[in-house]
């Protein structure tokens, strides 16, 4: 069977391995807790949560209730429940630490409200939330089956604010994913130990609570896809700084070569407003900028004046918001692809530490 373990210091769905041949599908649901549940309520949620992706994530033979009353289980997946790759993975909004609860003196340091960055063009539609669930599976149907099994058993208590589904494909023809502008996207992420340093928060600065968890920040990122097929191959190719056929940076011959910025002072072979230039420049100093990126495309189908409407989640995992991800968005803001991508939604959240044993659940320390 295809399953991640559920219990751990930290949550699973974040350094699980990027998608390439399994957990191809995501989905994204932004909640709101129903105001005046006071911090009981929020902690029954949490443990109604914790025992809903344990179940949804290990699979078994759900109860049987008998003929009288709603089944137990929608059956979208059969009588027995596959785990089929799946991870959910639970964060909260800043808005979770507001006068409702009491936790205000509790939030994550870096936790605000995703601001606008320039070149957004926010809807309120797609923003923010008090929760948020990333689901990732082998297929589409079992995280339908999560969300709806989660739906149903947190009825009343939160409800739902936004939600889109992405896939990534396979290797088309090796290596890492395309995105929808045809590049592979996530080549350099960190990984191993590199990648364990840069996204488990550990700052003794950061409530106790907190320790063993992330910063998520998610954005739904609108790609121009009419335009981007009517620019040449060239100029594509230098806004990424990479080969759209191999994925190779321009001063190397495949994907997995490390650019070498030193060579190329004034960037006549990877310009100096690349996206990957930008956004690791490869310096001593900027190396704690990195981020752990898990993205997705998305397919909305088609806008009111008959555009495609696809794009891309942005999905990044984090110790520190202001020093890895604002780092590195506030560098790329005005970079050569901002004619073609359009951030529309998203918000910043808090991926909760791991749920260790059979008798924690999410956030207790919080709670
Ligand atoms: C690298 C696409 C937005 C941060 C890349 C690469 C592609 C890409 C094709 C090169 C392959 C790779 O290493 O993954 C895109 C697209 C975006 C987008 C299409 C928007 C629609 C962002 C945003 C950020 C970001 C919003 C963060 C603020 C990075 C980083 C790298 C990267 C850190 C790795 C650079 C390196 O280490 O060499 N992106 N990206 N990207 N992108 Fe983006």
């Amino acid at each position: 069977a295809d399953s991640y373990p559920f219990h751990g210091p930290n949550q699973a769905g974040i350094l699980t391995p990027a998608p390439a041949d399994k957990q191809n599908y995501v989905s994204v649901a932004a909640y709101d807790v129903v105001d005046g549940t006071g911090k009981a309520a929020l902690a029954d949620l949490m443990k109604t949560l914790t025992a809903r992706t344990r179940f949804l994530t290990t699979g078994g033979t759900p109860a049987n209730l008998g003929v009288s009353q709603p089944p137990s289980d929608s059956d979208v997946l059969g009588p027995d429940l596959p785990a089929d790759g799946l991870t959910v993975t639970v964060s909260v909004g800043s808005s979770l630490f507001d006068d409702r609860f009491g936790l205000a003196a509790q939030k994550p340091q870096r936790l605000a409200p995703m601001k606008a960055f320039p070149d957004d063009s926010p809807d309120p539609a797609w923003l923010h939330g008090d929760l948020s669930l990333q689901l990732c599976a082998n297929h589409p149907d079992t995280i339908h089956h999560a969300i709806r099994d989660i739906a149903k058993h947190t009825r009343g208590v939160m409800q739902l604010r936004w939600k889109i589904e992405g896939y990534n494909s396979p290797p088309r023809p090796s290596g890492t994913s395309r995105n929808l502008l045809g590049f592979k996207d996530g080549t350099a992420n960190p990984t191993g130990s590199q990648a364990q340093n840069l996204v488990w928060v550990a700052d003794p600065a950061e409530p106790a609570w907190a320790h063993g968890g992330s910063y998520q920040v998610i954005r739904l990122i609108r790609m121009l896809v009419e335009f981007w097929d009517r620019v040449s191959i060239n100029e594509q190719e230098r806004m990424f700084g990479r080969r759209r056929d191999t994925g190779a940076p321009l001063d190397g011959n495949t994907e997995f070569d490390t650019p070498h910025y030193g060579n190329d002072p004034s960037g006549a072979v990877i310009p100096l407003d690349a996206h990957i230039r930008l956004a690791n420049p490869r310096t001593a100093s900027t190396a704690n900028q990195r981020l752990i990126r898990r993205s997705y495309n998305y397919d909305l189908g088609v806008d009111p004046n008959g555009n495609l409407q696809a794009g891309h989640i942005f999905i990044a995992y984090q110790q520190d918001i202001h020093r890895q991800f604002e780092t590195v968005q506030d560098r790329l803001a005005g970079e050569p692809l901002v004619d073609y991508v359009q951030p529309f939604g998203g918000g910043y959240f808090y991926t909760l530490p791991g749920v260790t044993n059979p008798n924690d659940w999410y956030a207790h320390r919080l709670l």
